[in-house]
């Protein structure tokens, strides 16, 4: 090949290359339409709508029973039927569920609807839009907060303020806590229950994580300790208290602490102080707490569970003030300033790990 041969063939790879490119580019440009057609399928209960009805259901039978218009609900299923969410048998034009679809319903024991309906609730859509204003303000002392910025408060007083949204924010932190964690965490190191005879569950929420363990280890009397709000509308459970307080006043007494996704809302010396205040709460001699959180490894292989660990980073710089996941390093720091004279990580099969704290 002459010069000008080979120079053309270079000129054509990159083409091809950046045609690939652009396609990969789209979809980042359009990421947020997956979002809210899924939110639009759980809102209108299509899956839902389906599993009642026996498992299928034709165009028309469905846009009557979910009294929606049959030409838009067939372009939002042709959408959902594309991305596998949901089937469709073209003979009949029925639809039919996918076990990603059963995720999605908002009654199916393995529901993961709860969560989206909060990620994608204008509340918390809002503070993403702040996010580069935040990382320009690069004032550390007076470090502007997206979701103060779209706010004017923080999370935990915008939920006390807005029952609706509070009740969202419960809803898929139990959810998450039933679906997602606890499976992963019971099964991989359900031993570090043994013995345990009583255990306060830190910004347990409505008490949904502690009645499951509860449940899965009866031994344990269990104290869910939560913000007063959050606490006084949930639902009692069997050998679960409910306490309203401030961590960062006290914590109740317990033999041991658990505190799963609440210290990764918080920066350093707010954690500092959370974990001093647990160590007060248990026993020096026996005493253990029990985290439940994201570890980051920075050399870890690209997978899908790392890039969701990265993102619940990015979702921490969007919904809370200082909040984010921390790296080993950054756990061994936060431990040790609190008192803590040695710890153990235990990965599960989900994206949290488990750690055991001493004091
Ligand atoms: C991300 S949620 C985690 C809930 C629960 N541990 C779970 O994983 O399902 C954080 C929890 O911390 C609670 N929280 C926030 N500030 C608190 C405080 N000052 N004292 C006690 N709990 C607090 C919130 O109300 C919320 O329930």
């Amino acid at each position: 090949m002459d010069e000008n041969g080979s120079k053309e063939s270079n000129k054509l790879k990159i083409e091809e290359e950046e045609s690939d490119l652009k396609v990969e580019v789209w979809k980042y440009i359009f990421g947020f339409v997956e979002m809210a057609v899924i939110k639009c399928a759980i809102e209108l209960k299509i899956g839902d709508t389906i599993e009642s009805n026996g498992g299928s259901m034709t165009l028309s039978e469905l846009s009557s029973s979910l009294n929606s218009s049959p030409l838009l609900l067939h372009r939002v299923l042709r959408f959902l039927v594309h991305r596998g969410i949901f089937k469709e048998e073209k003979a009949t034009q029925s639809y039919s569920q996918t076990p990603m679809s059963r995720l999605l319903t908002t009654t199916g024991p393995n529901s993961l609807a709860p969560i989206h309906l909060l990620e994608s609730s204008p509340a918390m859509v809002a503070p993403w839009h702040y996010l580069s204003a935040c990382l320009k303000a690069n004032d550390h002392e007076n470090e502007s907060q997206p979701f103060e910025l779209a706010h004017g408060m923080d999370l935990w007083s915008y939920a006390s303020a807005n029952p609706s949204h509070n009740k969202l924010v419960n809803e898929a932190m139990a959810c998450f806590a039933r679906v997602v964690i606890l499976p992963a965490v019971l099964q991989r190191c359900g031993e570090i229950f043994d013995g345990v005879g009583s255990l306060v569950d830190v910004g347990g929420g409505n008490g949904t994580c502690l009645s499951i363990l509860v449940k899965a280890c009866p031994w344990i009397k269990g104290i869910n300790f939560d913000l007063p709000h959050v606490v006084s509308g949930s639902q009692e459970y069997e050998g679960v208290q409910h306490v309203g307080g401030n961590m960062f006043d006290s914590i109740p007494k317990a033999d041991a602490a658990f505190i799963m996704e609440v210290l990764h809302d918080w920066d350093d010396e707010e954690c500092i102080k959370i974990l001093k205040n647990v160590k007060e709460a248990i026993p020096k001699k026996t005493g253990k707490v029990i985290i439940v959180e994201v570890v980051i490894d920075e050399n870890e292989k690209i997978s899908q569970l790392s890039d969701i660990r990265l993102m619940m980073d990015m979702i921490m710089m969007a919904h809370t003030i200082k909040g984010k996941e921390r790296t080993n390093v950054e756990w061994a720091n936060v431990l040790q300033k609190a008192g803590f004279s040695h710890y153990t990580i235990t990965p599960t099969t989900s994206i949290q790990s488990v750690i055991q704290a001493f004091p």
